[in-house]
């Protein structure tokens, strides 16, 4: 058996591979390049034309970008109304990001633990949480797999709750053969450079409603507004007004013209990304201390991200161990995530260990294994073998 990487022996893989990574080509950079070159730098005809983009693609009315996925999750929280002494129903195992725009508000985030089969948050745990204070529910669609938005519709509709669908690793994946983003009443993707598009730092809220849309344009710019159906009085035509305290979440027509070039290969991204998971699938499959990500017979994943689980009653190892290993082999392994009431500041808040039994115990087993368009079929073998090496070492 090969010596790991870790207790002396020779590396996998020479040079470092990275758990993701953007797609970066020519087109990209001359489309950002004319805008460098041309008049507007910040709001200018890209940020619309991204918006009509990516409205149309996923299927929705509306799109409305700003300048990160956080802050199209507040956005939405602000245009749902969201304040003090509410409470919205969000998922733990996921990043901060959905929590903490429910705090941006005043809200109260209150978790409900993951169907442990498909890391999204269970459906049918959501209504034993909900109160008279419930007043929306933000679900992730963990690695890509949209949760399952007509059960989830029937309790939003049941209880009077607005959906938010934190979807910022799903822009491309499918429900019930649909594209996400137009189910729930508000859908966020995010443009960070490891999501299945990029604009650097970036992200959207789509929506069928015009009300939402209206309030969230001018959330994004500090609440300002030169509608003239709202404007309580018009001094001329420079005139405008602030109605709301809004911030300053615009994103720059830089950002969106690379946006606009890179949705036009989305398909040809995820098309890719797809191929990497069946061939890991079928290779960890073989693997017994593995599990492989489950999806359900309503999800097409686009698979931003691809996580294993542990099974470490049959290692000689804690899950920091096989971490340790991998990285040692120069995969760039990572966890996503840990649950969002065990943070520090969440536990200052008052949540504790023990709420969230399952995501609790997937983030002591998870893995997540490099995963990104651009990856050779060397880059694929690397990791495959790594895995194996060190899963065979351990192996009880
Ligand atoms: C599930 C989820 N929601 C929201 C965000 C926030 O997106 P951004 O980094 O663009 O602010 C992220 C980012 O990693 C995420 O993974």
């Amino acid at each position: 058996m090969d010596k790991l990487a870790i207790m002396g022996g020779s590396p996998i893989r020479e040079n470092y591979l990275s758990y993701g990574k953007q797609t970066i080509d020519q087109d990209d950079i001359q489309a950002v390049v004319a805008v460098l070159r041309g008049d507007y730098l910040t709001t200018g005809p890209f940020v619309k034309e991204f918006e009509d983009r990516i409205a149309s693609y996923v299927g929705a009315k509306y799109a409305v970008a700003v300048s990160n996925g956080t802050a199209a999750l507040h956005m939405a929280c602000f245009a749902a109304g969201i304040q003090e002494g509410d409470e919205v129903i969000v998922s733990p195992m996921t990043f901060a990001a959905s929590a903490n725009a429910v705090l941006y508000c005043g809200g109260t985030p209150v978790f409900v633990d993951i169907d442990p089969k498909t890391y999204n948050i269970d459906v049918n745990k959501i209504e034993e949480k909900i109160t008279d204070k419930t007043k929306a529910i933000i679900p992730v669609d963990f690695s890509g797999q949209s949760v399952d938005m007509d059960e989830m519709r029937k309790i939003a509709d049941k209880h009077n709750l607005i959906i938010i669908e934190d979807a910022a690793h799903a822009l491309g994946s499918e429900y019930k053969g649909k594209k996400v983003g137009s189910k729930a009443d508000m859908v966020e993707f995010s443009f960070h450079p490891v999501k299945p598009i990029t604009t650097a730092e970036g992200g959207v809220v789509t929506t069928n409603s015009e009300d939402f849309y209206k309030k969230m344009l001018r959330f994004r710019t500090h609440g300002i507004t030169r509608d003239k159906d709202i404007l309580n009085e018009i001094h001329g035509p420079w005139y405008y007004e602030q109605h709301e305290l809004g911030y300053n979440y615009r994103l720059t027509d830089v950002q969106s013209a690379l946006g606009v070039s890179q949705l036009t290969k989305i398909e040809d991204f995820i098309c890719k990304r797809r191929e990497i998971v069946k061939y890991y699938n079928k290779e960890f499959n073989k693997v017994e201390e593995v599990i492989t990500p489950f999806e359900a017979e309503f999800s097409n994943s686009g698979w931003h991200i691809y996580v294993i689980k542990l099974k470490l009653e049959l290692l000689n190892a804690t899950r920091k161990e096989i971490f340790e290993a991998l990285q040692a082999e120069n995969i760039g392994v990572n966890v996503h995530y840990l649950p969002v009431y065990l943070h520090p500041y969440y536990k200052k808040l008052g949540y504790s260990k023990g709420i969230c039994p399952n995501s609790e115990e997937l983030y002591d087993k998870m893995i997540t294994l490099p995963l990104f368009p651009s990856m050779t079929k060397k880059d694929m073998d690397d990791v495959v073998k790594a895995v194996k090496k060190v899963i065979s070492y351990y192996r009880k």
